[in-house]
């Protein structure tokens, strides 16, 4: 008799991939549209981020088990515990990196959102910047800069860690984050369906739509 291959569960489900490998285009798009000056792809790719961030954000509550917050933040002690070697007792994130994963969250949440109070003062304002008063915009113009560079830093120490679990610990988080699922890297319950995600991130472009469309246009008469 033919020997069948496993059938795997995913350990990362098709929305998680989605959000992951929509974010690493969305980043350098957002640089090289900002640093070009060409703030119309740099306005849609920011608003890109924002419907993607919070899908994963809800999707953190509801989604499949293991792209869960639940599943994957513990407390200081477990995280202490695996930096001294303990072994990770989930399937997904370990102790450290479910934590970097929420502080890259919080810095692409940040960035995009300061960047709705922006300007760039001759071509191009964010569509909250008329709301603001100057101090607000100012600070959220200091906000929008430091944010990337601590992306940019917290980015490369994630390539980093990823490179290093994946060459030195010989574990398959690559395939696991193209595929679903590989070897030692598996599912360990049936994902949610991604429609789901795909019917949250519909409503959070809406209701990104409709609260910017009613925010304050420039007074243009003197
Ligand atoms: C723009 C740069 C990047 C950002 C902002 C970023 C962000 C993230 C986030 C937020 C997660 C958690 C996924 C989730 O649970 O939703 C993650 C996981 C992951 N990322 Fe990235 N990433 C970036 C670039 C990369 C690159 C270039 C690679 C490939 C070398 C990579 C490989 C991975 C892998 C393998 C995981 C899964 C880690 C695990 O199994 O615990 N990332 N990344
Ligand atoms: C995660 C998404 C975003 C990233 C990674 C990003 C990144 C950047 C970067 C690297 C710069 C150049 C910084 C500088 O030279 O001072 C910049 C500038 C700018 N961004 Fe964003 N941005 C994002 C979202 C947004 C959004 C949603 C808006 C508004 C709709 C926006 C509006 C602006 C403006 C107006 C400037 C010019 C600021 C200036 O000249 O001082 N950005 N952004």
């Amino acid at each position: 008799m033919m020997s069948q291959p496993p059938v795997r569960l995913p350990l990362w489900d098709i929305p998680t991939r989605i959000f992951h490998w929509a974010i690493v285009c969305c980043l350098p798009l957002a640089w090289w549209s900002a640093e070009t000056e060409r703030y119309d792809l740099h306005e849609w790719t920011g608003y890109s981020v924002l419907v993607l961030v919070a899908t994963r954000v809800v999707w953190g509550f509801v989604g499949s088990r293991h792209s869960r917050f639940a599943d994957f933040l513990v407390g200081p002690g477990a995280v202490l515990a695996y930096l001294r070697g303990a072994q990770a007792h989930g399937a997904g994130h370990n102790p450290l990196g479910g934590w970097s994963v929420m502080l890259l969250l919080s810095l692409l949440l940040l960035q995009a959102v300061s960047g709705l109070f922006n300007s760039d003062d001759v071509l191009f304002s964010g569509p909250l910047y008329y709301w603001a008063n100057s101090e607000f915009r100012d600070a959220m113009g200091v906000v929008h800069d430091v944010a990337f560079n601590a992306l940019l830093a917290l980015v490369c120490v994630h390539i980093l860690a990823v490179l290093y679990h994946q060459l030195r610990r010989r574990e398959n988080l690559l395939q696991a984050m193209v595929k679903g699922a590989a070897e030692g890297r598996e599912g360990r319950v049936r994902p949610v369906a991604w429609w789901w995600a795909a019917l949250i991130a519909t409503l959070a472009a809406l209701a990104l739509w409709w609260g910017l469309s009613q925010a304050p246009t420039p007074d243009l008469t003197w």
